[in-house]
């Protein structure tokens, strides 16, 4: 296990969970800005608004980044913070913070990672267009971008278009759980086409203006498992890496999405409006690396279709028909069904944890799309506790130690691993679970109903990473 001496050792986070200030110095509202106001849609009702202050700490947080070693930091722009309409005049304002924290970090060698839309899409655009279900927003993230690449692009080597598509369009306009608070399949679809879109026309245009840096999105990506060795349950986990999956990366990378599920889809009348002028789009733009966010993956079985035919008593001959008919009854109904793993513990929140996991995603996407992978998000949500003026997170470093061994060994079977970006550096605003969810390696002093004083304390696991860090990894611990 070795990692290579230009390994990126970083850590992540985007504008809204740490940046605060979501109206200084002419900043236009997000669209969570105005999510987080509706009662009972995020956790206690917390919001961004002070989050944890990085707009006023960066140049002390950029102090413990350079005191920790780190050798790359990945930070979201907040679109209206450039661009308060989302479109027309730019806040010059905005602008300079954002030159400043690059200009910190390479003082401090440390290299910016830059994604640009990390789930903040300014309210106004929202109110206007009617955000991503709009087409007119490819053209105006295009033009919000081309302003940071020519801004930037001399700075900013590593750039990320969109963070976790699946998630935000998922959330968004499935689930109701994200802005913009939209439960309709059919609309996801159509919403997550135009998003394809504008990932694929912002790298197009990087690639026009800026030849020497690296352009990739980011995704939530998580191996699925069959939960027996049945043929069928076998199908089963064959069916969710693609709907969960190859439906994104695929479409990224060979600017065409799978098959199977585009029939699926048109079958139950969930189908969106692909023109030969979107398909020539989406196969000219490349990426030039993944991002790959990873936190756990999903086990499957075998759907119980006779069991998607009865939930409701109409067009009982066509379960694709009825399925369009009725929002309960999902494309996944007549994929698969998912279950535990009985194999993996969970963190106190509840997700799965896989370190081998990690291993098999970075290999599966490598082996499949060849491109190098830039690891933009790992880490353990968890409820520290402060005591003594100390926090004792071992149970971070065990988490970070066993996932970075697997992404040692997925290494050396060959993957091209750019770096590793721990989510996060200092602890930040979960967007559904508030301040109590922390992720950081370094403790901030608010919580749910107060920002308090807003402290930086350094986690026991801030001492490991530097050592990590320090020894470009020798100093992991093969278990
Ligand atoms: C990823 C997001 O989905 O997971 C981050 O890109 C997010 O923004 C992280 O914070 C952890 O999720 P959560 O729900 O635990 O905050």
């Amino acid at each position: 296990m070795e990692f290579p001496n230009n390994f990126l050792w970083g850590a992540a986070s985007a504008a809204y969970q740490v940046e605060g200030a979501y109206n200084e110095d002419g900043k236009g509202l997000s669209i969570w800005d105005e999510f987080s106001q509706i009662k009972g849609k995020t956790k206690n009702n917390t919001n961004g608004k002070i989050a944890v202050d990085f707009y006023h700490h960066y140049q002390e947080d950029i102090k413990l980044m350079s005191e920790m070693g780190l050798k790359a930091y990945r930070f979201s722009v907040s679109w209206s913070r450039i661009l308060p309409d989302g479109e027309g005049k730019v806040n010059q304002a905005g602008l300079d913070f954002y030159e400043k924290v690059i200009d910190e970090l390479i003082k401090n060698n440390i290299e910016p990672v830059v994604t640009l839309y990390h789930w903040d899409l300014p309210e106004k655009l929202q109110e206007k267009y009617g955000g991503w279900e709009n087409r007119k927003l490819i053209d105006l993230f295009v033009d919000y971008c081309r302003i940071l690449f020519e801004k930037f692009g001399t700075k900013v080597k590593y750039w990320v278009t969109f963070n976790e598509q699946n998630v935000f369009t998922s959330l968004g306009y499935r689930w109701a759980s994200h802005p913009p608070n939209v439960s309709d399949t059919k609309r996801m679809f159509q919403a997550n086409h135009i998003v394809n879109l504008a990932n694929a026309q912002a790298i197009s245009a990087f690639h026009k203006l800026v030849p020497n840096g690296k352009i990739g999105p980011s995704f939530g990506y998580g191996e699925v498992y069959p939960l027996t060795s049945s043929p069928a349950d076998v199908l089963a986990a064959v069916n969710a890496n693609q709907f969960n999956n190859d439906w994104w990366l695929d479409v990224y990378c060979y600017g065409r999405y799978p098959e199977r599920i585009l029939r699926l889809l048109k079958k139950m009348k969930l189908d969106f409006e692909i023109t030969s002028e979107d398909s020539k789009v989406l196969k000219t733009a490349k990426p030039d690396f993944l991002g790959i966010n990873y936190y756990h993956g999903g086990t499957v079985k075998a759907p119980n279709i006779d069991k998607v035919r009865s939930q409701k008593d109409f067009n009982k001959t066509d379960p694709y028909l009825m399925a369009a008919d009725n929002q309960d009854t999902s494309p996944e109904s007549y994929l698969f069904e998912s279950v535990e793993n009985p194999y993996l513990e969970k963190t106190s929140f509840g997700w799965e944890i896989d370190p081998i996991g990690f291993r098999i995603a970075l290999r599966q996407v490598y082996e499949k799309y060849q491109l190098p992978i830039l690891i933009t998000e790992n880490g353990l949500g968890a409820f520290d506790k402060l005591e003594n003026g100390k926090i004792d997170d071992q149970y971070r470093i065990d988490y970070l130690n066993d996932h970075l061994v697997q992404v040692g060994k997925a290494i050396s079977d060959g993957v091209p691993v750019l770096g590793f970006c721990a989510w996060s550096f200092t602890d930040l605003l979960s967007w559904l679970n508030g301040y109590d969810k922390r992720y950081g390696f370094v403790y901030v002093d608010r919580d749910d109903y107060s920002s308090k004083d807003l402290t930086r304390i350094k986690k026991k696991s801030f001492y490991w990473y530097q050592k990590i860090i320090e020894s470009n990894g020798r100093k992991l611990e093969v278990k």
